[in-house]
């Protein structure tokens, strides 16, 4: 499904604030990947979806989406095709407009002239279905601010924007982080639901090991632009918490004596 083939990064090259992030990266996603990405920080988890949704350039290397090289695509024209959520809440959506506003906004991304406040019907009710599935009320607040939701609904309504164009990735860098214990289970349930539905190919950076454990069908781990776990199916699945600590610990220890 998507390629990453022999990548290099550095950030600011030549400067005293040289950052070798990846050297000679490759990774294949397949279409039924659901991926849980961990790793420590700087270990270059946001600069590998950065990469992928074309917010950064490459210096070597080639990125295939089903069989057609978008190395040198930008980000707006990749938007339709790949979807982003971030840990803010505040960047998904837009907190000024209402959630209908928002939702023709997702609806109509990409159309130069599609975009219209105009009330449509048909819309509404479409979107309202949508929201339904959320369990969290916001079907009945259509016509409200963005501003006045709670972190966990924004989050859930970004998910909802994110995936309103059927896009063939889905890339979530920490976006239940920002949120309180409670509220990020029911956005990670509803994101595993979202998911599943749509069999959305799907990347999601988490610092939070139980929900590695728990969803998604492989998980990588990332240290220094290498990736030094990558497991998948059955061993995934058989992978205990106990194991994943250790191994986190492991790194660490060797981080913080080399
Ligand atoms: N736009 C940038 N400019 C300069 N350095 C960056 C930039 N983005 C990331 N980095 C550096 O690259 C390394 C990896 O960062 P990042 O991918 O954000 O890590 P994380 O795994 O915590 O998401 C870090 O050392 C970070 O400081
Ligand atoms: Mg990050």
């Amino acid at each position: 499904m998507l390629r990453l083939k022999n990548i290099f990064k550095t950030f600011n090259k030549g400067s005293i604030n040289e950052q070798k992030v990846f050297e000679n990266f490759s990774m294949d996603i397949g279409d039924d990947d659901f991926i849980c990405v961990l790793g420590s920080n700087g270990a270059g988890k946001s600069t590998l979806l950065n990469i992928i949704s074309g917010k950064i350039p490459l210096d070597e290397g080639n990125l295939i989406l089903n069989g057609i090289d978008v190395t040198e695509d930008t980000e707006h024209e990749k938007c339709r095709k790949i979807s982003r959520i971030f840990q803010d809440p505040s960047l998904g959506t837009n907190p000024s407009m209402t959630i209908y506003e928002n939702l023709s906004m997702a609806k109509n991304k990409g159309n130069k002239f599609g975009l219209s406040f105009l009330v449509d019907k048909k819309d509404e009710e479409y979107f309202k279905g949508l929201l339904e599935v959320l369990r969290l009320g916001l079907e009945d607040k259509l016509h409200t601010p963005v501003s006045q939701l709670s972190g966990g609904q924004r989050q859930s309504l970004a998910l909802i924007m994110a995936v309103l164009g059927e896009p063939e990735l889905l890339l979530l860098d920490e976006h239940t982080a920002a949120l309180d214990p409670k509220t990020s289970e029911i956005v990670m349930e509803i994101t595993d639901k979202i998911v599943k539905e749509k069999g959305l190919t799907t990347i999601m950076v988490t610092h939070n090991i139980d929900h590695a454990l728990r969803y998604g069908n492989r998980l990588i781990m990332l240290h220094r632009g290498n990736k030094i776990i990558d497991i998948s199916g059955g061993t995934k699945n058989s992978l205990t918490k106990g194991e994943l600590l250790c191994l986190f610990k492991d790194i660490s220890d060797k981080t913080l004596f080399s």
